[in-house]
């Protein structure tokens, strides 16, 4: 049987999606697309799940989309090549349950793009980040000269993308492109204490609270806070919300069930 390029655990309602390709550092070709996108299909469907992680095997993230296989590609080709990356770092944005990026080594080009597409970045104290692509006379072409900007803002995002430098993971947290660095050993147990908090919490304002979020930094204000109110309203016609107000008042530990 095939290698799987992308290995998906379960476990407490929190899955760990791998990216698994070491030996070409997690590069992202094809194939390896595909099986993300059926990874996250596979999340997706899984009502039981409340949290991700995305992670990759051995000591990169991933070092970006597979030049091997792109140095082959007419233009017809890489356009097809590069909306099939942005439709997969889509549908990992629009996840039903939050996903958290642990950066466990280098996240150059598309695997910067990748890391840009979840919910928030942890990284190891040793990881790289980057968007070296115009160092091989391309642009980034998932997403990342969209949504690195409108995290870390348009000057350090054209720094990173004109200059095709890597930064180290200091440097990443001091721009806000990681919320937090770990010794690369507590990386994945405190991306998964993060889930597991992210897990206890009422699912039903979990998924509000990222669609207000992401509505809201598309929109005007008026409309962002209108969108916020009838959020905030339908919560309360839900078994959860009661049940965590109860909880409260009650002095004792809410227990959600999705309703
Ligand atoms: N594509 C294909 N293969 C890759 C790869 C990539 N992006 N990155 C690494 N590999 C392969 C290497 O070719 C090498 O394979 P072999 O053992 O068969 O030679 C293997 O992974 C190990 O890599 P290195 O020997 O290069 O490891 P290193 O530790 O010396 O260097 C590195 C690490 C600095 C990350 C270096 O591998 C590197 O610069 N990689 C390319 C990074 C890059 O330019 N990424 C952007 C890609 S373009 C893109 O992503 C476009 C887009 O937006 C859609």
């Amino acid at each position: 049987m095939e290698k799987q390029r992308v290995l998906v655990e379960k476990a407490g309602g929190v899955a760990t999606l791998t990216m698994n390709r070491p030996e070409a550092l997690n590069a992202l070709d094809a194939a390896t697309l595909e099986e993300f996108l059926a990874a996250l299909s596979e999340i997706a469907a899984d009502r039981s799940l409340r949290a991700a992680i995305l992670t990759g095997a051995g000591k990169a993230f991933v070092a970006g989309a597979d030049i091997t296989a792109m140095s082959g590609m007419s233009a017809a080709e890489a356009r097809a090549f590069g909306q099939r990356g942005q439709a997969a770092f889509s549908a990992l944005e629009k996840l039903p349950i939050p996903i958290i990026a642990a950066v466990n080594g280098y996240a150059l080009g598309g695997g910067l793009e990748l890391a840009l597409a979840c919910d928030f970045i942890y990284a190891s104290q040793s990881a790289r980040l980057g968007l070296p692509e115009t160092t091989l006379g391309l642009i980034p072409g998932f997403g990342g000269t969209k949504r690195l900007a409108r995290l870390i803002g348009p000057n350090r995002a054209r720094e990173l993308m004109l200059t095709g430098k890597t930064i180290d993971a200091a440097t990443a947290l001091a721009w806000g492109l990681v919320n937090a660095l770990h010794d690369p050993a507590e990386l994945l147990p405190k991306a998964r204490e993060a889930a597991e908090r992210i897990a206890a919490a009422g699912p039903g304002a979990v998924a509000s609270a990222r669609e207000a979020l992401a509505f809201g930094l598309e929109s005007g204000i008026d409309e962002a806070l209108a969108h916020e109110a009838a959020l905030f309203g339908l919560l309360f016609s839900s078994k959860d919300a009661r049940e965590g107000m109860s909880a409260f008042v009650e002095k004792r530990k809410p227990v959600f069930t999705g309703d």
